[in-house]
């Protein structure tokens, strides 16, 4: 960190990656940005396209780089892991993008490499920044849900043609989008999962990673405390390959007081309501479909306008911003979250043991799937 309280900034990966970079430049916790890209390409492209002189190939040569605080890696699925590891060990802040890693052992490295090394690693989930889940937590938070009696979330995509890395990826590998907003509005973390796998796949498919099911769905159990009273569960499902269901993210609290539906990608959520039980009275429901507000005030000024769409340009943005309505003005929120942990010294709102937790809820209802759906524990990484 130089004198001035400001970080240097690394971007690996620029498919996905590109969105973030323009966001970091005009950050005014950040000094300079490095990107860095195995493609020629397009590591050319954006830099040109930002006027970015600090260009780097390889994430290994970031990884032994002086004078770069911080990483965010936007790289494949299978190398974020290793990745993160061997930067914080090196001393880097680390950022990674979904999933933090595809095994409950990873999850453990990362815990563990963030602990010895003190500094911070966050994981980058759209789905707790969108404007929809801020309303969410907006609503818990003056009370309006009650008791939280269950909670349901889905994901579905349809993953043909994207990078060789996905082909056959357990659905449940890929979860976070749909089990983060659950664990997030209600402050816990999945204790025990039964899952099911589900459709057909073909063949070539299942070999990558053993995976024989395009969709799967999954019940967890959550552990009671805080916001929620025993017993309460939540329902996943995600579906990768062979579902005619468009690009969907979804949640659902259903509260004893207010239910909030976020059902379709680009309409507004659903709110219903119902007034107090009184044992022996029918209760007065209503319906409305609030409009959440955008949350640029939440904002420095000079990212303020990033939740908004098309931050790259109009031609190259990525599929997934595309498809996900732009995933709802998150990326300023989660570039601010995790450069002002840094600068502040403190955990970033999704530190290892959040990120971990959450990653393992899918890991572990894969594990169940094959399993022939039996009941496996979700470990904890307090
Ligand atoms: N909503 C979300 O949070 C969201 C949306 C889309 C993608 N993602 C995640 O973002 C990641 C990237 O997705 P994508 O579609 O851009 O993938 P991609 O494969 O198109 O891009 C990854 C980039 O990383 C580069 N790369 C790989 N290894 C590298 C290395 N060792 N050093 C330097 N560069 C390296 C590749 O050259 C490539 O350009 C994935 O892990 C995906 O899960 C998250």
């Amino acid at each position: 960190m130089n004198a001035a309280n400001k970080i240097s900034v690394a971007v690996a990966g620029l498919g996905f990656g590109a969105e973030f970079v323009p966001i970091y430049l005009d950050h005014p916790g950040v000094a300079s940005v490095t990107i860095c890209d195995l493609n020629p390409e397009r590591l050319q492209a954006v830099g040109d396209r930002f006027g970015i002189s600090r260009r780097v190939a390889k994430v290994e040569d970031l990884i032994a780089a002086e004078g770069i605080d911080a990483v965010h890696l936007i790289t494949g699925i299978p190398d974020h892991a290793e990745q993160a590891v061997a930067l914080l060990e090196s001393g880097k802040h680390c950022a990674c993008t979904v999933p933090m890693a595809t095994s409950v052992d990873d999850l453990r490295a990362i815990v563990a490499a963030q602990r010895a090394s003190g500094r911070n690693y966050m994981m980058m989930e759209t789905a707790v920044y969108t404007r929809q889940f801020l309303y969410a937590k907006e609503l818990r938070d003056r009370g309006a849900f009650g008791r939280i009696q269950l909670l349901r979330g889905a994901h579905y995509q349809d993953m043909e043609q994207w990078p060789p890395y996905w082909d056959g990826l357990p659905p449940m590998w890929y979860a976070t989008h749909a089990v983060a907003p659950l664990l997030a509005i209600a402050e816990t973390r999945a204790v025990e999962v039964h899952c099911y796998g589900s459709g057909w796949m073909r063949p070539e498919l299942q070999q990558q990673y053993g995976n024989p099911f395009p969709m799967e769905t999954a019940i967890f159990r959550l552990e009671a405390g805080g916001l929620l009273e025993e017993g309460v569960a939540a329902e996943v499902t995600r579906s990768l390959y062979y579902g005619a269901r468009g690009y969907m993210e979804s949640f659902t609290v259903y509260g004893e007081n207010a239910c909030y539906e976020m059902q379709m990608e680009n309409e507004a959520p659903v709110l219903f309501t119902a007034s107090p039980t009184v044992v022996g009275e029918r209760r007065q429901e209503s319906l409305s479909r609030p409009d959440p507000p955008d949350r640029a005030d939440l904002l420095p000024a000079e990212i303020a306008k990033y939740t908004q769409r098309f931050v790259y340009n109009n031609e190259e943005s990525h599929l997934s911003f595309e498809q996900g309505g732009g995933h709802h003005g998150s990326h300023p929120h989660l570039v601010h979250e995790f450069v002002s942990s840094i600068v502040e010294g403190r955990p970033p709102a999704i530190d290892a043991v959040t990120a971990a937790n959450w990653t393992a809820a899918g890991i572990c209802a894969h594990e169940s799937a094959l399993k022939g759906s039996c009941a496996v524990a979700v470990p904890s990484f307090d």
